[in-house]
């Protein structure tokens, strides 16, 4: 698993202690200062970048509406052109405030769990996990609204551009983290609750034996390691964590670690900061200095 950067980096946690709550407004205005101010580093250190960066995050007009473009741009190809998919999510972010919150909280989550990272723009610009979640977010709010094939279209899309195979139809929380995506796949009734952190190769699927409701509910603050396949309309309770390569058949209490073929509980897990993600702050301090807080 990937460990926590905020745990094991006290200059950055000293960091965050010094924060102070700021409303959500000023929040989102400070980050999309920041992905600015970013973008034209991109720019700096590689001009070839000039064109995506303009297109994405220069014409933007706030930060979701640059990640729009972006996840937009990913998915475009012969059947349907950037403009028609960023027009379609635009309407969705307008209809569904909740898409917006679940972006940036979505972006914490990145930043808060990816130590690879401390930079808003990798993930905006770069990272197939997070552009895999915001498109099943559009293809949800398609299904919701009635419009099951084009929920579908950006089903298969996604699949296909991010290797990441979400039924629209699954509920998904906010501060997701996908790290590397690659492989996952999600069933039509699985639930996923708020900062759950998932690895690549992950099967939420059923066991073939169930009809209805077959798939996993895995709830908030759940870890989800590599390759791990949990089968059946089983709770994964609150910050449970599932061991790389186990097969999970069996529901797994809250705080505990499975791990194994079939996954047997392994000890406890801590869920000392299970809101982290959403607890984003950006200072005053912090952005006049771009360095990241959460
Ligand atoms: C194998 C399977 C079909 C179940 O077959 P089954 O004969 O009904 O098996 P049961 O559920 O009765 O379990 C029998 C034993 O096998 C074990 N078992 C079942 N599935 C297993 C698996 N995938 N891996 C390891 N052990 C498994 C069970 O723990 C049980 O062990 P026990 O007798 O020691 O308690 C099912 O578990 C499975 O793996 N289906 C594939 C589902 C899949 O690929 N889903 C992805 C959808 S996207």
């Amino acid at each position: 698993m990937r460990s926590n950067p905020l745990a094991s980096n006290p200059s950055r946690a000293d960091r965050v202690l010094r924060l102070v709550p700021q409303p959500e407004a000023e929040r989102r205005d400070l980050a999309w200062q920041r992905l600015r101010a970013e973008a034209q580093t991109v720019v700096d250190g590689s001009p070839e970048l000039a064109t995506l960066v303009l297109r994405t995050i220069v014409n933007a007009h706030s930060l979701e509406d640059a990640v729009a473009r972006r996840v937009a741009g990913r998915l475009a190809g012969a059947d349907l052109a950037q403009d028609v998919l960023y027009d379609a999510f635009s309407r969705a972010m307008d209809d569904d405030s909740t898409i917006v919150t679940a972006i940036h909280a979505d972006l914490a989550a990145a930043i808060d769990r990816d130590p690879a990272t401390d930079r808003l723009v990798e993930p905006v610009l770069f990272f197939k996990g997070f552009h895999a979640i915001q498109t099943h977010r559009f293809a949800h709010w398609m299904l919701t609204k009635g419009r099951r094939d084009f929920a579908l279209y950006l089903q298969s899309r996604s699949s296909e551009i991010f290797q990441t195979d979400i039924n629209p139809a699954v509920p998904m929380g906010h501060g997701i983290f996908l790290d590397h995506a690659t492989g996952l796949v999600v069933g039509e009734t699985a639930v996923i609750g708020n900062n759950v952190s998932i690895l690549q190769g992950v099967t939420l699927g059923g066991t073939g034996k169930e009809s209805g409701d077959r798939h996993p509910k895995v709830r908030n603050g759940v870890l989800i390691g590599a390759g791990a396949k949990i089968l059946g309309n089983i709770e994964i309770g609150h910050c449970a964590r599932v061991a790389a390569g186990s097969v999970v058949l069996q529901a797994v209490p809250p705080n505990t670690t499975v791990a194994g073929v079939p996954a047997k509980a392994v000890g406890t897990a801590g869920c000392a900061e299970p809101a982290r993600s959403m607890d984003q702050i950006l200072s005053r301090e912090a952005a006049e200095s771009f360095v990241y807080v959460i």
